[in-house]
Order: C-alpha cells, then structure tokens, then sequence
C-alpha cells in the first residue's frame, strides 16, 4: 500500500529539519463538502445514503497533520484519506500515487469525496482522558475551594441530582454536544453513582456518535461520602457497574466502552476496592480512578493504606493495561515504575492541577520512564471544555516547573530543569499518546486506524486564529490552533468516518 508522508522531525526546540509543500489540485468540487453516512448533514454538506452503493467508503482530500511519536510532526500535504464502510484507514495516498485518480472518481461518483481545502487542514480527533459528566453545570463555579471542601459542599450535592434523568438527560446532551462542537472524538467519563442516568450518558454518546468510556462511579465509604450521595452498600455498587458493563456489551457497538470507577481510594471502603478488582479481572475491561491528586488526598491514603495510592490500588487489582489515573501529580518513582511495568496510563490535568493539586505533574519524567501519558480537561475541577486549551496548559504548566515560580529564590534553584513540554508533544498528547493510553486505534492517520478526524478551518471570522499570507507555514497554524483555536475554528468533526459535528455557516 503506498504512503508516504512529508515527516518533519522537530526537535524539542522546534527546529524544522525538512519541509516540503504541494499545493491542492483542483478536484472539480466547487466548495468544500463534507459527507456523512447519517441522516444528519449541515450547510455545505452533501448528502448520501448510508449505504454507500459502489462500497467505495468515505474519500477525504486534505492536507493532514498528526504527531504519532512525541518527537515528530507529519505534515501530509494533499492527502487522499481512504475510509472504508467500517471507520477504519484503509491507505493514505501521496500525489501521484498509484490508483489515486480511481479512487477519487469513483468516491465522487459515490458521492463519498470529501474536499477539505488548504488554508483549512485534518487533525486526528482529540482524546479526552478525564471528564466528571455531572458536573458540567459547574463549569467556572465553586473554584476557591480546596478538593476536600469542593467535594463536600458543592461537587457532591450537584451530582446527587443526577437521581433525576431528565435533568441528566439535558445537561449530558448538552456536554456531549459541546464537546463534539469542540473536537474530543474520544471522552473518557466519569458519570454518578445512579445507574439509570449512567446509561443516559452512555445512550446519549451512542446516539450523537462520540466514541466514548462511561464509568458508573462507585463510592461507599461512610467517612468521606455524605448519607445523600453514598453507594447503599459495596455489593450495591459492584452490581451496578457490572450492570453498566452488560449493557455496553449490549448496545455500545465497540464504540461506547464501560469503566470500572471507584471515584477514589477515600470514597471507597476496601470491600468495594477489592470487588471493583475482581471484577476488572473477570472482564478485562477498562479502570479509571483519581490518584494521588493533592497532599490531602495523597496523605489520607498512606494514612489509611500504609501505603501509596498506586500501590494501594494495584494491590487491589486496580492498576493494569487499562488504567487510567487521573492526577498522579505526587507519585514518587516507585509509583511510577509500578504503573510502566503495568503498562497503566495517566490522565495529565494540567488546568485542573492549578486549582486542586499542591503540585505540577512531572510529565517529562513520566515520558522519559516509558508511562502512558494523555490529557484531560478534568471538567470541572478543570474549568475548560477544550482540548487545545488543555494542551496549551501542558506547555504553560511544564515551562512553570522547569523555570520555578518563587521570585525569591535564585533561579538556578527556583526550578526542575528539563520539565519543557513543546507544543508538539502537547499535541501527540492529546492525540495519539491519549489513544495509546486507552489502547485504541485512534489518534492518527494511518492504515488500520480509525477515522476520527477535526477539520480545523484557520480563516473563521469569529475564531482564534490569525493567518498572515506567507507568513504561516502549515505547522505555524497547528500551533496557532493551540494556542488560539476557538469552536468556530473548528468546521466540521468525524468519528469513525461519519459527521458528527459541523459547523453551522
Ligand atoms: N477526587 C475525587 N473526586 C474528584 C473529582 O470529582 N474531581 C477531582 N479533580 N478530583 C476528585
Ligand atoms: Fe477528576
């Protein structure tokens, strides 16, 4: 199969060591067009059936960028993407490689070619590792509180609502929405302990076409979680998540996945830690849990465990392949070496850290010793629902702990050299790195992977961008779109090849 990619290596200060440019031929499309297999379609969109009726799949005509190291960006100038009927890449085809032209009449023909025009470029879709769905209505709210006190007085008693669906049903279609609108293809939620609006957030990911991990949250510890909001028993809680996990075998469609969810070592007794690792065992399915997030929390487990959150956890079955802890901001190199040799994953929740942690993740440690890093917005300790401004938090949070932030110190002892995270690791972060993190084929364009893609369009009137002619190359406007990208950069986003969000013109 051929492909070949313009690969521009970029070092971690950014140096450019090869650039090529094709310009886009005109494929006889007069305007930009998206096609989407389901009934759903915006202005500017054309239109088929679902049933595409040559079998030709989805034909995207881009220029791409996707980042699958953390050292290298590719930038694919005009691309030929080849969707098949699945949502998987079935080639990703360079100017003038062989059958090209073919594939590009019959898509047209088909009706299934998708011409995204240059200054407009394809980004792989965004993955978020770590989203409280419940508490979207607090998005901006309640942020002079420390954790502990956060839960208490306002987190707790906002999720206890989630007892009513319909209240669940509108702010979880809502937050689902926005973040499509948003670029996050992939959400990993926490939802409640409320096992029937826990299957609306899961209902509502699969109706509006988000790939998606839904965690019933489990939490029973008399000591930490109030008589309102408090699992009635562990047992209670274990049945409730395996409920979760036959339903989504059900009717998730591989696409909608569950999440075993004890929200944190302090709100679950260990009864409920050893079943919730019992069943992890038997289902091999995937975990999320906070770890070692803020001293408090991180003195309460050794104060409890006689030992640290990582280790507490694996103990009980909670740290494997597919683990995703949340936080990590104190764990110590052991800690960190447990969760390689696990092959877990950490959600990096760098806006969020800001407001709950006493510490900033050492996420160039954690790289250089192998983990599996992504990004998560932590909605709502994290008061953003965009990936790019996650990202941008990652550069700004790494540049703070190499630099340090004590004026009174002297700068050679202010900081922790070599902490820098360039915008490019951000990105693969977000990315390819979140998707390694899940293990799932998601994150680049590349056979065998899916096709979740964002069409980021530079020129929105009402966006954050500013594109000088001649000024901006194609990896200049990547991270101009971190840095700056609103929603209305965003045009339109793919998952598994269909439309799922497109901008209204
Ligand atoms: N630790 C336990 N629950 C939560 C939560 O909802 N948000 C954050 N940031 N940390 C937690
Ligand atoms: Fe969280």
């Amino acid at each position: 199969m051929a492909r070949a990619v313009h690969d521009r290596r970029i070092s971690h200060g950014g140096t450019l060591l090869s650039s090529h440019r094709h310009t886009i031929p005109d494929l006889g499309v007069s305007s930009w067009a998206i096609v989407c297999g389901r009934s759903r379609t915006a202005r500017g969109a054309v239109k088929v059936s679902s049933d595409n009726k040559a079998g030709v799949g989805q034909v995207f005509s881009a220029t791409c960028l996707h980042a699958p190291r953390r050292d290298v960006l590719e930038v694919m100038d005009d691309v030929v993407i080849h969707v098949g009927e699945d949502g998987f890449i079935r080639e990703v085809l360079d100017p003038g490689a062989p059958g090209r032209d073919a594939l590009v009449d019959a898509a047209r023909q088909a009706g299934s070619l998708s011409v995204i025009r240059s200054p407009r470029f394809l980004i792989p879709g965004l993955v978020d590792l770590h989203i409280h769905a419940p508490q979207w209505p607090q998005l901006g709210k309640a942020l002079h509180l420390p954790l502990e006190d956060w839960l208490q007085q306002a987190t707790f008693p906002l999720e206890s609502r989630y007892s009513d669906v319909v209240f669940a049903t509108a702010t979880y279609r809502s937050l689902v929405s926005t973040l499509l609108a948003n670029g996050t293809t992939t959400a990993v939620y926490f939802a409640t302990l409320h096992d029937e609006s826990t299957r609306v957030l899961a209902d509502i990911c699969i109706e509006l076409g988000q790939r998606a991990l839904v965690g019933r949250v489990a939490m029973d510890h008399p000591g930490e979680c109030p008589d309102f909001y408090r699992d009635e028993s562990s047992d209670a809680a274990v049945r409730g998540t395996d409920d979760l996990i036959a339903y989504l075998a059900r009717v998730g469609k591989g696409r909608v996945l569950p999440a075993i969810t004890p929200r944190f070592i302090p709100s679950c007794t260990d009864e409920l830690l050893a079943g919730l690792g019992e069943l992890a065992a038997q289902h091999g399915c995937h975990i999320q849990t906070h770890c070692s997030e803020s001293d408090w929390e991180h003195d309460h487990v050794l104060a409890r465990m006689g030992r640290s959150d990582a280790e507490a956890l694996h103990e009980f079955g909670l740290v494997g392949r597919h683990s995703v802890l949340a936080h990590a901001n104190l764990l110590g190199d052991s800690d960190m070496d447990l969760i390689k040799q696990q092959g877990a994953g950490v959600a990096h929740c760098p806006l969020s850290n800001i407001y709950f942690s006493s510490a900033v993740f050492p996420l160039r440690r954690a790289l250089e010793k192998g983990l599996h890093v992504g990004l998560g917005t932590d909605i709502s300790g994290g008061p953003s629902a965009s990936m790019f401004e996650t990202c941008k938090h990652t550069v700004h949070s790494a540049r703070m702990l190499e630099l340090g932030v004590n004026a009174r110190l002297s700068a050679d002892e202010r900081g922790v050299p070599n902490s820098r995270i360039d915008f490019i690791e951000a990105f693969h972060l977000a990315t390819a790195g979140g998707a390694v993190v899940l293990d799932l084929p998601v994150g680049r364009f590349e056979p065998g992977y899916r096709f979740d893609a964002v069409q980021i369009d530079p020129d929105a009137v009402d966006g954050g961008i500013l594109r000088f002619d001649g000024l901006d190359s194609t990896e200049d406007l990547l991270q101009k779109t971190i840095y700056g990208a609103t929603r209305s950069n965003i045009a339109a986003v793919w998952v598994d090849g269909q439309a799922v969000a497109e901008r209204a013109d």
